[in-house]
């Protein structure tokens, strides 16, 4: 889970990592009193799960409270790579001297902990890493170990910082791997970590993210979950202990048993679409290995409430689960959402294979539902969910 900046920064002052005082509002009327509270001048930035803010106009300077509510205003509301600005952060003004880069981050390739830090931080670090890759000095940390203050220090010498600083950023790295390891995240990065005229060094910006399996034991962070963007029917799927995942620009609504075969059907749907003018999945989801009526009628409720859902492929390879259950389920699944009064009016392509195949079809065939269609195999049925979402 990524976290916004101002939650991030709240998690590095609960750990003592130097930052700014700032405070979130959503209305630019809201500005006014913020700014005054900081002492007039506040810097209006955009909080959004996004990087390039500044660049996009996202994060801008107000010299007074009435000029932080005009600049809250040509804030609010704007897009940045997609994202609705719906909240704005106030925080106090630095007199910034020199902006630096660092992070800490899961390496997974290399199966430990990786810390990155640089001198020339401020604008994006990729185009660093990119142009200048001797700027950015990379230094692995040992997940037993973890960052000392001779861990610290080897950062530090090796991204080359001042000697007037050393001392100071040796402490804020210490600080934010204690971010990173008691908070469970994957990302702590700070861009950019100032040197402020006074020499003092703060943690201006912040990005965080969290590990999503770790949430057992961090009953905390529930609540920084971003509820408003969630995509309602996945929120609805996770409720009812489904993986449902929305996709991008698709029309064909993909149930299966199993992350492998849900994969695998993704590809052999947009395969089969590319004859249809383009078709693609609208979204899947896996019902796992108990298939009863109930579990059934909650995905077949769930996808069907996509809007953009024109066909839906039921794909099922009955193992330990055999397909009669499933066939039964399906029947039993309409009939549920018909009496609970949904209009279920998509049609559906189904395909049994595996245990009890057999009977699977003939209890579908002997329900003769106008709206299901078996078909046998993967491949031929793909094509004509396909071809009726493209109708
Ligand atoms: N509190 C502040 N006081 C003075 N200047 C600031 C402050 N916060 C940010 N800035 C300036 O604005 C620049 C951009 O801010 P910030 O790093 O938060 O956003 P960004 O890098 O554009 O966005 P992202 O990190 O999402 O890519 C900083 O590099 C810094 O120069
Ligand atoms: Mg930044």
């Amino acid at each position: 889970m990524d976290l916004f900046e101002y939650q991030a920064k709240d998690l590095f002052a609960k750990h003592d990592v130097p930052v700014l005082a700032g405070e979130v509002i959503e209305t630019p009327e809201a500005a006014r009193e913020v700014a005054e509270r900081l002492g007039g001048r506040a810097v209006v930035k955009a909080q959004v799960k996004t990087g390039g803010r500044g660049k996009a106009g996202g994060v801008k300077l107000a010299a007074d409270p009435e000029d932080a509510v005009e600049k809250a205003r040509a804030i609010l509301g704007m897009d940045i790579k997609g994202h609705t600005v719906h909240r704005v952060m106030l925080a106090e003004t630095a007199d910034i001297a020199e902006e630096y880069y660092v992070s800490f981050l899961l390496d997974r390739t290399n199966r430990t902990f990786l810390a990155m830090a640089s001198i020339e931080g401020g604008m994006e670090i990729e185009e660093v890493a990119a142009t200048k890759p001797e700027a950015l000095a990379r230094i692995p940390v040992d997940p037993i170990d973890g960052v000392t203050e001779a861990k610290a220090r080897e950062i530090v010498q090796a991204a080359r910082f001042p000697e007037e600083v050393a001392g100071q950023v040796v402490e804020v790295l210490q600080r934010l791997w204690t971010v990173f390891i008691e908070e469970d995240a994957l990302l702590v990065e700070v861009n950019p970590l100032v040197k402020t005229a006074e020499g003092k060094i703060i943690a201006l910006d912040g990005k965080v993210s969290l590990d999503a399996n770790a949430e057992f034991r961090q009953p905390g962070h529930a609540a920084l979950e971003d509820k408003a963007a969630a995509n309602p029917l996945e929120a609805a799927a996770k409720e009812r202990g489904l993986n449902y995942v929305k996709l991008e620009g698709g029309s064909v609504g993909i149930i299966g048993n199993g992350a492998g075969l849900v994969m695998s059907t993704l590809d052999v749907v947009a395969y089969a679409g590319e004859a249809h003018g383009g078709v693609k999945p609208a979204n899947f989801l896996d019902i796992g290995g108990g298939a009863s009526a109930e579990v059934m009628a909650n995905g077949l409720e769930i996808i069907l409430g996509d809007p953009e859902v024109k066909s839906v492929f039921v794909n099922v390879f009955g193992g330990i689960t055999a397909c009669d259950a499933v066939a039964n389920g399906i029947v039993q699944a309409l009939e549920l959402l018909k009496s609970k009064g949904e209009n279920v009016s998509k049609p559906l392509v189904v395909r049994l294979d595996g245990n009890n195949a057999e009977l699977g079809r003939k209890i579908l065939t002997d329900a003769d539902h106008p709206l299901v269609e078996q078909v046998d195999t993967m491949d031929g049925a793909a094509n004509r969910a396909a071809e009726l979402a493209a109708k």
